[in-house]
């Protein structure tokens, strides 16, 4: 009985053996399988979310490791995922504005949050799912050139193990990148997280309670702690609104709508408004004040308002605009591991 057991081990040993050779010499040398001693062994990211964020949905086959957000961290920075190599992502999402630049681009700050994107609403779902769009329609990325990169199939492997270079795992490691693109250091968080010696002033409070009081209003639109609340809406640009959400939906009613900005380190990413019709914030607040135009798909908050706005006082809109810079996160944009990594 022993014996046929032992037996029995040692065949299947012997298979086993065997079948590890043959898959070994039948593997034909490429970038894509592991010949060369990679190492799949991901190390688990632990992302800090800012006090008093809601939970960040992060989708169970893309887990946060240290390598794939340095992965999507050199993917974002590096042209070659530019079909042409004409420029990155950061060329036009700059660091030092939020990752923002003049005058159209949206900003990058808090955008795991987010779950539609682009100023129309173009691309609805995850941080996955407006990366891959980004990298196939937008950057028509060539995967060849990263193939015959000298590390980025290494980099790929050690990030995502077997399979090789795909759209879908460079927008994988980019969207694991933008988590970690969170901001809650301004000097309203630190007020709300009472850090020691760090106030609002008399001006800041004003503008507080005017933002967050049906009498400035901007907080249904752009309330929360997230300062936005991720929806479309027609804010009264415009008597004749362009398309917006409505070039998406081809619904009528959703003419004119556009996504809500955050408004946090709203400081830094001048000019504003979806075609950057706004120069500054002073401007911004005038329009808020009286330069609404309203129109049928206007928000009903701003059909509501008198001629043209809120009709603020000089006081008031110095005030608001005090208030907005408290929610500048300088840190943010200094943070190193947000920086170029070449
Ligand atoms: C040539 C400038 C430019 C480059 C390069 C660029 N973007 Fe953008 N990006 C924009 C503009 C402009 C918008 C807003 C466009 C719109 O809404 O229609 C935008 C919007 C976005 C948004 C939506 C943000 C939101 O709040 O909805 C994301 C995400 C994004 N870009 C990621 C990327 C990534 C990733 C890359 C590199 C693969 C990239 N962008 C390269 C200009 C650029
Ligand atoms: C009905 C919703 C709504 C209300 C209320 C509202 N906003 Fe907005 N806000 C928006 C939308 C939508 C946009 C983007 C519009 C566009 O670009 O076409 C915007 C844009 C902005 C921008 C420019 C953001 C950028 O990145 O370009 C600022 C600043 C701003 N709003 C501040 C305020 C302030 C201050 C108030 C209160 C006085 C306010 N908003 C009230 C919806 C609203």
């Amino acid at each position: 009985m022993n014996r046929i057991i032992t037996s029995v081990l040692i065949l299947a040993l012997l298979f086993l053996a065997a079948s590890a050779c043959q898959k070994e010499t039948a593997s034909p040398p490429d970038n894509n399988s592991n010949n060369n001693n990679w190492v799949y062994n991901p190390t688990p990211y632990h992302l800090e979310v800012p006090a008093f964020f809601p939970v960040l949905d992060i989708p169970a086959d893309n887990p946060m490791t240290v390598q794939g957000v340095q992965l999507g961290r050199m993917l974002f920075y590096d042209p070659i995922l530019h079909k042409d190599g004409t420029h990155a992502c950061a060329s036009c999402h700059i660091q030092q504005f939020s990752f923002s630049s003049d005058p159209e681009v949206l900003p990058h700050i808090n955008l795991g949050w987010s779950s539609a994107f682009l100023w129309n609403g173009k691309v609805e779902g995850s941080l996955e799912d407006i990366m891959l769009f980004e990298v196939k329609d937008f950057f028509v990325t060539d995967l060849g050139n990263l193939e015959a990169h000298p590390d980025y199939p290494r980099l790929f492997y050690e990030a995502f193990g077997e399979g090789g270079i795909t759209h879908e795992r460079a927008a994988k490691a980019l969207a694991q990148f933008e988590r970690t693109m969170a901001s809650g250091n301004s000097k309203y968080d630190q007020v709300l997280r009472q850090e020691p010696g760090v106030f609002l002033t008399d001006e800041e409070l004003n503008g507080y309670d005017l933002f967050f009081t049906e009498e400035g209003d901007c907080f249904h639109c752009h309330g929360g702690i997230l300062f936005t609340d991720n929806e479309f809406h027609n804010n009264a640009l415009d008597a004749d609104p362009e398309a917006g959400q409505g070039a998406i939906t081809g619904s009528p009613f959703d003419l004119g709508r556009f996504k809500t900005p955050t408004l946090r380190n709203i400081e830094l990413t001048a000019p504003y408004m979806h075609d950057g019709r706004y120069a500054t914030l002073e401007e911004v607040v005038d329009f808020y004040s009286e330069g609404l135009h309203t129109s049928p798909t206007a928000d009903p908050l701003m059909k509501a308002l008198p001629q043209g706005g809120k009709h603020f006082t000089a006081q008031e809109k110095s005030a608001l605009i005090a208030f907005l810079k408290t929610l500048t996160d300088t840190s943010y944009i200094a943070n190193p591991a947000l920086s170029s990594p070449f």
